[in-house]
């Protein structure tokens, strides 16, 4: 009984900060305002709802497996997310597909790195500690929602199946310590191709980056959409 109550007055405590009334599905407006609000609080942690504060967030381990380079980053830290806005938002009318856009305007990752391959065209190899800073992203989401019932026999909207497309708009940086076992002139000659090509670094490395950003982002998401019935969030 106490934990039902409990259960019950933390779920209506996080859907009155977020929610003024149901929004219309066709009222893209509203679902941007929710959705932005839904964000930040879910950035700052509801820790009531089991949904830890994601900036900084903690990523163990991320993989890239890409055909011409491998690289593994780890115990990685990100701070920035907080930042990012929703804009541009667009539901179907059966409310199975949501789309928008993400504006980031600057986030940094730093950690441990392991990478061996080609960057682009220069051959690359080294682990060490790495860093990384990217002025300004553009990432466009396109996702399911299904409806699924919760444990309080409600219907809860849920996201799944992430497909993210990132776009990155200014210069990322990026130092990698201890290049080539060290060797400075292999080392600073990488550097300074992925200075002067960020982009074309970028649209290489990024996306096992992004998904692993956005994996944990959509399970703190559908944490709190658990919490608020379908009726409460949407209105058809
Ligand atoms: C990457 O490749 C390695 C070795 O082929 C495999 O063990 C690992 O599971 C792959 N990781 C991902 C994320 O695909
Ligand atoms: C990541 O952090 C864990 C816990 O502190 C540590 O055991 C592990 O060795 C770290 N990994 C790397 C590659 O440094
Ligand atoms: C998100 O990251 C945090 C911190 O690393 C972790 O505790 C949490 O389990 C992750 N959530 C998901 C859904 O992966």
């Amino acid at each position: 009984m106490y934990s039902f109550l409990l259960i019950t007055f933390c779920s209506a405590s996080a859907l009155a900060s977020s929610i003024n009334s149901p929004c219309k599905v066709t009222d893209s407006s509203c679902m941007e305002i929710f959705l932005n609000t839904v964000q930040k609080e879910i950035v700052n942690g509801i820790p009531e709802l089991g949904i830890m504060k994601s900036d900084p967030l903690f990523i163990e381990t991320i993989e890239g497996n890409l055909s011409i380079l491998k690289y593994k980053l780890f115990n990685s830290t990100l701070v920035g997310f907080k930042g990012c806005v929703i804009s541009n938002l667009k539901i179907n009318k059966d409310i199975t597909n949501l789309k928008y856009d993400l504006n980031c305007p600057r986030l940094s990752l730093k950690g441990k790195y392991e990478i061996s391959g080609r960057l682009v065209v220069l051959p690359i190899e080294g682990k060490g500690d790495y860093q990384s800073v990217a002025e300004k992203y553009l990432v466009h989401v396109e996702s399911d929602l299904k409806k699924i019932e919760g444990a309080d026999g409600k219907t809860h909207l849920s996201i799944e199946n992430i497909i993210i497309k990132c776009i990155p708009q200014d210069i990322i940086s990026y130092n990698f310590e201890n290049l080539f076992n060290g060797q400075k002139k292999l080392s600073s000659e990488v550097h300074k191709f992925a200075y002067e090509n960020w982009r074309e670094v970028a649209e290489l490395v990024q996306d096992p980056i992004w998904y692993s950003l956005y994996n944990n982002i959509t399970g703190s998401m559908n944490k709190y959409l658990l919490s608020v019935a379908f009726e409460d969030v949407i209105r058809n």
